[in-house]
């Protein structure tokens, strides 16, 4: 297949001003260009070779290797340790099945980039940049793989992995932008995240200095790439702010290789673009300082409700009765990721949430639980038993970590989730017009047809802090209006050809994003955690925000080295496909 998609591409190349060069093209550079390039990053390039590989039989088969990597397949974690491992692949290319058996598919390296660069340095990112640009190579960027739009990855591509960039966890008591130049209002202390770190990282080192950080609720997610760039949702950031929210200063390597800092003073422009407008767009960031926030005590409230005797109906209503509440949970501190899915059988709304408590007092333990129980538990528990059962339970724990540390976060891998999703305000939440249980029925029964899983999640992880605009930051202005990021993912069996898969899509873009529009109009969504075929991305992801930050991703990349799809100014490319999933990319020369 991917041999006839290729022939056909060449034919379809030719109608396009000008392509990027692909393999199979002859103005593809030679090996010892290639070399060249090696040289010049001190042999830190890598020629990518599909992870599961082994899987099939040729030189470097091994049945071994191949049970090793099957079984770790659908580990994030694991995926992240490639420099072509990818959560969200556009289309398995290589699949880990077991080869050995009649009809299994080929394996090539599909949408992947064929090199990469491990930089370690600087100087590694801008040679990497500028072969790209002096060989028409087509680049990408990647930290983790996590993008759940493909942006870290492309076909044909020279691919610049930050994952191999360590210079370090810093912590500053005190941190002024600009070596003490920069006046910052922030007066609190600071962390530097100098390279391709995740998470988990900066975690356990803000533990050890008796400080939080704004990160995600999955400790595997990357820290300066897509995450902070793009937004950056997490545990805290209802208290603190999003992730993009934290950041006073970043050091980047630009289209032209220059190495900068950026901060409020100095290229604020790009600072401003860089908390906000996405990752992999305007730059290729080394290092970014982020404010810490002093630790304290957490609450955790566990509450289930779980389907008795097949009722799933009277679970979706209670679940449309608590999203109404929502709003006012969260004005009242609590925060976390809710989960309604039939995964383990019947069908289960599980609320994990945490509140921040000002200190230990059994005063503001007392108020904090008096709140749940005012807003959901009390009128839910006179209902347990008959078509549910619920179980609530509290406990405390003296600091975040421990709270962290005491759950299990990480999200188990698939290479089949689709979504969509959207921020609701207060207001469309609690409004009686809105009819919350209907809604729930259009997104998650509507799944066609006989989908295997599905999710419904109830982000509550703005309100609070995430309702202040913040100086410099460029995250769809709807955050500031929204209490709920409503997320719907849909997984197809195992079995599905194209043309269910596209059925999946089609029902999701079409009925179920459409329905939550339709009840939160003029909103939007966050961009790392969206429907990529929602025809009005640009509005719903960016906002007003989008030409201002087209301007600046002219102004420092006027070339578009930093193209990727979905992300701000792609106009004027294309991927030529011809049919097939992916393709060159080529100037659409408007
Ligand atoms: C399992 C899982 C859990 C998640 N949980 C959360 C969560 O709790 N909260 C949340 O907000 N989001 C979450 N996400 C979404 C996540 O924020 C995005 O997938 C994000 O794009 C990941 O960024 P990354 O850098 O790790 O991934 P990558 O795929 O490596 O990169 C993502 C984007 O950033 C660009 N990029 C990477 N590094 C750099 C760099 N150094 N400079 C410039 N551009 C760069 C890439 O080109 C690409 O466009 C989750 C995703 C997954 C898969
Ligand atoms: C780059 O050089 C290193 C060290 O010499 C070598 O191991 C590696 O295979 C080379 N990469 C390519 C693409 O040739
Ligand atoms: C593939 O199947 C063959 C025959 O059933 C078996 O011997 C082999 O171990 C399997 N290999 C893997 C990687 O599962
Ligand atoms: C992969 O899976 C095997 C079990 O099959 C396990 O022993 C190993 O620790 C996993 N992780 C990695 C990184 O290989
Ligand atoms: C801060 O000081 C260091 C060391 O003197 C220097 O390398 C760096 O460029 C300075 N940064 C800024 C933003 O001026
Ligand atoms: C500091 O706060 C003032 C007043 O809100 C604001 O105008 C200014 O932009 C802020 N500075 C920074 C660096 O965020
Ligand atoms: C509350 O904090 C004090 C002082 O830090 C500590 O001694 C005490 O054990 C804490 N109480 C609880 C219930 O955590
Ligand atoms: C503890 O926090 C509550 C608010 O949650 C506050 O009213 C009270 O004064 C605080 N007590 C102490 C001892 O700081
Ligand atoms: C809301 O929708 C549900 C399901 O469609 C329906 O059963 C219920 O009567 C509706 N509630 C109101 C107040 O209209
Ligand atoms: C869906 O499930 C039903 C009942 O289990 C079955 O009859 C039908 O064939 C399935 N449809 C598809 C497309 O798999």
């Amino acid at each position: 297949m991917l041999l006839s998609s290729i022939l056909l591409l060449a034919g379809a190349q030719s109608v396009f001003a000008k392509c990027k060069c692909a393999p199979t093209d002859e103005c593809w550079p030679s090996t010892d260009t290639w070399s060249a390039l090696n040289s010049s990053v001190h042999g830190k390039l890598a020629r990518n070779e599909p992870i599961a590989k082994p899987c099939y039989q040729g030189p470097g088969y091994s049945s071994q290797l191949c049970q090793i990597i099957s079984s770790n397949w659908t580990s994030n974690e694991y995926l992240a340790k490639f420099p072509i491992g990818y959560s969200y692949p556009l289309v398995e290319s290589c699949p880990p099945v077991n080869a050995t058996l009649a009809g299994y598919p080929q394996c090539d390296l599909g949408n992947y980039p064929v090199y990469s660069v491990k930089a370690t340095t600087a100087a590694d990112v801008a040679a990497g940049i500028k072969f790209a640009r002096d060989h028409n190579v087509r680049l990408v960027i990647k930290n983790t793989g996590h993008d759940i739009s493909q942006r870290s990855q492309g076909y044909g591509s020279l691919s610049i992995w930050i994952k191999s960039i360590q210079d370090g966890l810093h912590y500053h008591d005190r941190y002024v932008p600009g070596n003490g130049s920069c006046p910052s209002n922030w007066t609190g202390s600071a962390i530097t995240v100098g390279g391709g770190y995740v998470w988990q990282d900066v975690y356990d080192f803000a533990a050890t200095h008796g400080v939080i950080a704004v990160g995600g609720a999955d400790p595997t997610v990357g820290v300066l790439g897509g995450f902070m760039q793009g937004g950056g949702h997490g545990p805290v950031s209802h208290f603190f702010g999003l992730g993009a929210d934290q950041v006073l200063e970043y050091k980047v390597v630009l289209a032209s290789g220059k190495l900068v800092t950026a901060n409020a003073c100095q290229y604020a422009d790009l600072f401003t673009a860089l908390r906000g407008g996405g990752g992999g767009t305007y730059g290729i960031v080394l290092s970014a300082t982020i404010k810490a926030h002093p630790t304290c005590p957490v609450l955790g409230h566990n509450l289930d409700i779980v389907a008795l005797n097949g009722k799933d109906d009277a679970v979706i209503d209670a679940t449309g009765n608590i999203m109404s509440k929502l709003p006012a949970l969260s004005d009242a501190g609590y925060s976390g990721t809710a989960i309604l899915t039939p995964y383990a059988g019947p069908l289960v709304y599980t609320q994990p949430f945490l509140n921040l408590l000002e200190n230990n007092s059994t005063e503001a333990l007392e108020s904090a639980k008096d709140a749940m129980k005012r807003l959901i538990l009390d009128d839910l528990l006179q209902h347990n038993g008959a078509s549910y059962l619920v179980t609530s339970t509290f406990t405390t724990y003296p600091t975040f970590h421990a709270y962290y540390s005491s759950t299990h976060h990480t999200t188990p891998g698939s290479n089949r989730p689709i979504m969509a999703s959207r921020l609701f305000d207060k207001q469309t939440l609690e409004s009686p017009k809105n009819n919350l249980t209907s809604l729930l029925e259009t997104v998650t029964t509507q799944t066609v047809p006989n989908s295997t899983l599905w999710a419904t999640l109830f982000n509550i992880v703005a309100g609070g802090k995430v309702l202040d605009p913040v100086p410099h930051t460029s995250m769809n202005p709807a955050w500031r209006r929204s209490h709920l990021l409503f997320q719907q993912i849909d997984v197809w069996p195992d079995n599905a050809g194209t043309e269910e898969i596209q059925q999946y899509r089609n029902v999701l873009t079409q009925i179920k994003l459409k329905a939550m529009k339709d009840m939160a109009p003029g909103m939007g969504t966050y961009l790392n955690e969206a429907d990529p075929y929602d025809p009005d991305w640009r509005e719903d992801w960016f906002g007003d925000d989008y030409d201002w930050l087209a301007s600046v991703k002219k102004k420092y990349d006027p070339e578009s080295v930093f193209w990727c799809w979905r992300c701000v100014r792609n106009e004027g490319w294309e991927e030529v496909t011809g049919g097939a999933w992916f393709g060159p990319l080529c100037e659409t020369g408007n």
